[in-house]
């Protein structure tokens, strides 16, 4: 059994397994907070390149988030001690950001998170380092139809939260692509990480029902081969078990009265590479 549970003003949530149901004040928080997550995005589209490290990426984004106001809700959550998720070519996703720089034809998914005024706005976009090879390209752009054909099947009236996995998993696998299980998509609000769990390979018509007030991100990760995950001795970085390529893009956002609103849509129309 689901429990919804409506949230007024602001009243305390809990992790307690309930998905929230929130009214007008928790559209505006997260229409501020999606919306500078998808600015840092924006922003990182003319600096990502080869040569440029992914500790530089997180210095920017660090800068970005603390000069808007907001905090990189990633810093100090359960021991990670950066700003953003940098998962370069068979890192499928919280891949560490480090002295390593960027080669020409790196694919990487860069995951951003800032806490404004109490309320998260998650999101990552695939960035090109250089010129990728076109298997490469063609996973990118499949996997933000992937992201895009989940938020359409939300948008449907009377959708269930299976139906997103359902279609996300129908167009993997037209391309033989492999959907990752391990990791799922995530209530969210107050809370970074909250229920419901959203998994990208579903059964349609299963799961709880989409209600109008609800916040989670959608977030396929989608690998050119097999969907299976390990997760490296680092603690954090999942790399594909087959060493091919993975990718990824995730939003946040809302089930409306007529549909969905997306919190994080990039202001600039910079929705996927090449930017
Ligand atoms: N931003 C990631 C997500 O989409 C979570 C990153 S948690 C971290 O849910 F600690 F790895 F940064
Ligand atoms: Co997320
Ligand atoms: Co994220």
């Amino acid at each position: 059994m689901t429990e919804y549970q409506v949230i007024e003003g602001d009243q305390t949530v809990y992790r307690d397994g309930t998905i929230k149901l929130h009214g007008a004040d928790g559209f505006e928080g997260m229409r501020k907070a999606g919306r500078l997550a998808a600015e840092i995005l924006d922003e990182l589209t003319t600096f990502v390149k080869p040569g440029v490290t992914t500790g530089e990426i997180d210095d920017l984004v660090r800068g970005m988030t603390l000069d808007a106001g907001a905090v990189p809700a990633t810093m100090g959550y359960r021991g990670y001690a950066h700003s953003c998720c940098t998962s370069i070519n068979h890192v499928i996703c919280h891949g560490i950001p480090s002295e390593k720089a960027l080669k020409d034809g790196d694919i990487v998914n860069i995951d951003v998170t800032p806490l404004l005024d109490g309320w998260h706005g998650d999101t990552s976009r695939m960035f090109y380092a250089g010129e990728p090879a076109l298997k490469a390209k063609k996973l990118v752009d499949v996997t933000y139809q992937c992201l895009m054909l989940g938020i359409d099947a939300a948008a449907k009236p009377g959708a269930r939260l299976g139906d997103i996995g359902a279609a996300i998993e129908a167009h993997a696998r037209q391309f033989r692509y492999g959907v990752v299980q391990e990791f799922c998509g995530h209530g969210l609000g107050r809370l970074f990480h909250d229920a419901p769990e959203v998994i990208h390979a579903a059964r349609a018509g299963t799961g709880p029902e989409l209600k109008p007030g609800m916040f989670f991100t959608i977030e396929p990760m989608i690998n050119l081969g097999r969907p299976h995950a390990k997760i490296l001795r680092d603690g954090w970085t999942a790399v594909t078990r087959d060493k091919s390529l993975s990718a990824q893009f995730e939003h946040s956002i809302a089930i409306t009265e007529d549909g969905v609103e997306v919190f994080t849509e990039s202001p600039k129309g910079l929705h996927k590479p090449p930017y």
